[in-house]
């Protein structure tokens, strides 16, 4: 579908082809309902480069950004998202949350469903708690990412970032490098870009490549300048170590020297292979400054301002029936 059929912007709602209640992975998704999903995106992209940014497309809807974790871009941009779109939105951090007083995930959600959201965006430290509290409420849940499970609006932001960038992304070889075994960036990449007919290859020391990394369709790398050659995209990833328990790398130094991307490592790649990072970056630790700053090959900023159309993609999606049946309900 072409991003001017998708009409973003009128009031009452067209059906598009996409068939559940909540946006929870990358995995179930179809090829066809990805793409509906960044055919939808590259409107938002040029409504939030236009001087007037906003619609009232949501407006009367209450997104709530229930928080768990910490996060800067995913919280700013679904909060941007929401409000650009004309919806009420609230941000609930854990800091000043009822969990901190002993109150149970499911308690607190049941608190927010009885305040009537109509769409809550969650994030958590536990892979499933999002799909749980999914089942717990009756509005629409976006997983704005869940532990090292998924986190499937970064994906769609990569995607579309890739995309804009190379037309297609069928038949690039991708490499994602770097923590692997905690990063739900990676699976629900490797889920997204496998399904678009992208090649992934993953790349970790072996301490943080999960062993089902193969089995999701990505080809296993141990050595960084092998599995650059001949990539088109090199996403890099950070030392989750919030996550880690025990020791996984000997230094941040010797990591650097085997997996920190440099110009060096870089050149087995193609000569205009593009750099990636979801953020936040650890420079000096799996990024060398001077190739996340090459203006010309990182993606990174880039990025960023797909995160805010993805997002507003996302709410509007999820939001479609009801803005219909309330259209429907008021006469319009
Ligand atoms: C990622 C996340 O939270 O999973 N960041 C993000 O959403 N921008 C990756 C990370 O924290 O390293």
């Amino acid at each position: 579908m072409s991003p001017s059929s998708s009409t973003p912007f009128s009031s009452v709602p067209s059906p598009l082809g996409y068939g559940h209640r909540h946006l929870l992975g990358i995995e179930g998704l179809t090829a066809d309902e990805i793409g509906v999903l960044l055919d939808l995106s590259e409107g938002y992209v040029a409504l939030s480069r236009s001087q007037s940014k906003k619609t009232a497309l949501m407006r009367g809807l209450t997104v709530i950004n229930l928080f768990f974790e910490t996060s800067t871009r995913t919280r700013t941009s679904f909060e941007l998202a929401g409000k650009r779109l004309g919806a009420d939105v609230i941000n609930m951090s854990v800091a000043w949350s009822a969990i901190k007083k002993g109150e149970t995930l499911i308690d607190t959600a049941m608190t927010l469903n009885a305040m009537h959201p109509d769409v809550l965006v969650v994030r958590h430290p536990d892979s499933g708690a999002v799909k749980l509290l999914s089942e717990k409420v009756n509005c629409a849940v976006i997983n704005a990412g869940d532990g090292s499970h998924e986190h499937p609006t970064q994906a769609l932001l990569d995607a579309l970032t890739i995309r804009r960038r190379r037309g297609s992304l069928a038949g690039l070889v991708v490499a994602i490098c770097g923590d692997i075994l905690h990063s739900r960036v990676a699976r629900s990449n490797i889920h997204l870009l496998t399904a678009l007919g992208a090649k992934v290859r993953a790349v970790a020391p072996p301490t943080l490549m999960p062993t089902e990394i193969e089995s999701l369709g990505a080809e296993v790398f141990f050595d960084m300048r092998r599995a650059l050659e001949g990539c088109d995209i090199v996403m890099m990833l950070r030392l989750q170590t919030e996550r880690m328990h025990g020791s996984y790398v000997p230094s941040t130094r010797e990591y650097f020297h085997f997996y920190g991307l440099d110009r060096d490592k870089l050149a087995a790649a193609k000569p205009d292979a593009l750099i990636m990072h979801p953020g936040p970056m650890n420079r000096g630790v799996e990024i060398d400054s001077e190739v996340a700053d090459d203006i010309d090959r990182s993606l990174i900023r880039a990025q960023v301002e797909m995160g805010v159309a993805v997002r507003m993609a996302c709410l509007d999606i999820l939001t479609r029936d009801l803005r219909r049946d309330n259209a429907q309900a008021g006469g319009g």
